[in-house]
């Protein structure tokens, strides 16, 4: 039974990944390593230092998560060493995120990050918290996610670049065929649900520090599922789906909708890091029932 996958000429000995932003140190993600992750996503690494958002960032509801982190991280100078030391000390495959509000700014964090030699780099076009340079996400436009991957792609060199797209981005299917047409060598979907208030009744305000974060977590898995959907019949590069995936089945349901790898994201706050080995049993017991020999045949197969 092969429970692994090839992408971007690799081996990822499990398709299911540490989604970004769900840990924020760099060197943190050692936990997801050690628990087994197919691949991990650093958090957004964005050109100057940021703070974050103002305390609380991250509040849990019913369906799961609300969270504005503000991107909170050391900026790409101190970044790129904590990067490199990371890359070192693991077999497992890092993808490296960054996040411009700015499209000329994906250039400069690209050229900075690609000779670190990541996995990959995640151009994150679609942080539900910072608007880009026209006042909205740059993955709510075809021209903007266009251009952000043309700029990115001057300065990659032969590392994949992925465009992270948001499930709030109207025609997501054009979208991904702009950053496709524009030499992008995957597309990630989806990001956070742009964007979602809890209030405290007793305090009667939001919650959230900033008020409203992007929506994650159980609830916004059917959103994921069709949006990973439309990309797979749009186009021909692989995806990397997540949004709201918590078992085995839920995984193999985004592979069924068209996913190469699988997000685990939200859901280890809630089951702890061990879920990865749990959900990759679980998708094995599946595999074994269904006499499935190669987890890549789940791909694309609901269509
Ligand atoms: C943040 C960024 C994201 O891309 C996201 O989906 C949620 C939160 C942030 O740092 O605020």
């Amino acid at each position: 039974m092969i429970t692994s996958v090839r992408l971007f000429g690799k081996r990822f000995t499990n398709p299911l990944f540490l989604p970004s932003g769900i840990i924020n140190d760099i060197s943190g993600h050692k936990i997801a390593v050690d628990a087994g992750a197919g691949a991990i996503v650093l958090k957004s690494i964005t050109v100057e230092r940021r703070e974050g958002n103002p305390i609380p960032r991250v509040a849990k509801y019913a369906g799961g998560f609300i969270n504005s982190v503000g991107l909170r991280n050391p900026g790409i100078i101190k970044a790129k060493e904590e990067v490199q030391l990371f890359i070192a000390s693991t077999d497992t495959p890092v993808i490296v995120s960054v996040f411009a509000a700015k499209i000329a700014d994906f250039e400069k964090l690209v050229a900075e990050i690609a000779p670190l030699k990541p996995v990959a780099i995640e151009l994150n076009l679609s942080c539900p918290n910072v608007e880009g340079e026209f006042g909205s996400m740059l993955s709510d436009s075809i021209k903007s996610s266009a251009e952000a991957t043309k700029v990115a792609k001057k300065v990659s060199g032969k590392i994949p670049l992925i465009c992270k797209l948001s499930p709030n981005s109207v025609q997501i299917g054009e979208i991904a065929k702009a950053c496709e047409a524009e030499g992008a060598e995957a597309i990630a979907a989806i990001n956070t649900v742009a964007t979602g208030m809890i209030i405290d009744i007793h305090k009667r305000k939001p919650i959230l520090g900033a008020k409203k974060g992007g929506v994650s977590g159980v609830g916004i898995k059917p959103i994921a599922i069709a949006r990973v959907y439309e990309i797979y019949e749009a186009v021909k590069i692989p995806i990397l789906g997540m949004g709201g995936i918590s078992t085995a089945e839920d995984a193999i349901e985004m592979m069924m909708a068209g996913a190469t790898l699988v997000g685990v994201g939200s859901a280890v706050y809630t089951h702890g890091y061990k879920l990865y080995g749990q959900m990759i049993e679980g998708i094995k017991e599946f595999m074994k029932k269904e006499g499935v020999k190669d987890i890549k045949s789940f791909i694309g197969t609901a269509h």
